[in-house]
């Protein structure tokens, strides 16, 4: 099972990498670590397992984060109405997105950064989103509120990008007066 020692944090390179498209339909090595991540993110939102490992609580984890550079990510969470989104999704794109922003009004968190950054990321406040389930499937969804943020989270891993890169120094809690607040 992946552990805390297993995930990269954010001063490693390949954080800053692009990561690469996977071969469809995916091999069963590339199956057996998206399950892994998937099931890391359940024993961390597990009190008991999650106390007994020291995991912490997550709700997205990308295959850089595991020093694999491979374009996949598993996210598992639920919006305000108790709607599930498990995924685990490989070569994941955003093939629409709205005008508007969206942003938390948490702030982000990652398992890879170790302290709390302060301000709001501007995502977009839908998307459109495709890509491959384990099995090679297709898969399209629509998102809004908080799961669009997280998979943008993820997807922006894949890419090299860290939320704080979207958070403006000078100005961290300035955000357009159009944009939607998302509480978690
Ligand atoms: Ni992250």
């Amino acid at each position: 099972m992946i552990l805390m020692k297993d995930i990269v944090r954010e001063d490693h390179p390949i954080l800053r990498k692009i990561a690469k498209e996977v071969p469809l339909p995916p091999s069963k090595e590339d199956v057996d670590i998206l399950n892994k991540m998937q099931e890391y993110l359940k024993n961390s939102q597990d009190p008991e397992i999650s106390e007994k490992y020291g995991l912490r609580g997550g709700v997205g984890l990308a295959a850089p984060q595991i020093n694999i550079q491979k374009r996949m990510f598993a996210v598992r969470l639920e919006d305000e109405n108790g709607k599930k989104y498990h995924y685990s999704l490989i070569n994941p794109k955003i093939i629409s997105h709205s005008v508007e922003k969206a942003y938390l009004t948490s702030g982000e968190g990652c398992l890879s950064v170790d302290r709390s950054v302060p301000g709001f990321v501007l995502r977009h406040a839908r998307i459109t989103i495709k890509g491959f389930d384990v099995d090679g499937k297709e898969i399209k969804l629509r998102l809004k509120g908080l799961p669009a943020i997280v998979f943008q989270h993820e997807l922006d891993h894949l890419n090299g990008i860290m939320f704080y890169d979207h958070i403006d120094g000078n100005n961290p809690f300035s955000v357009p007066e159009s944009a939607i607040p998302v509480e978690r």
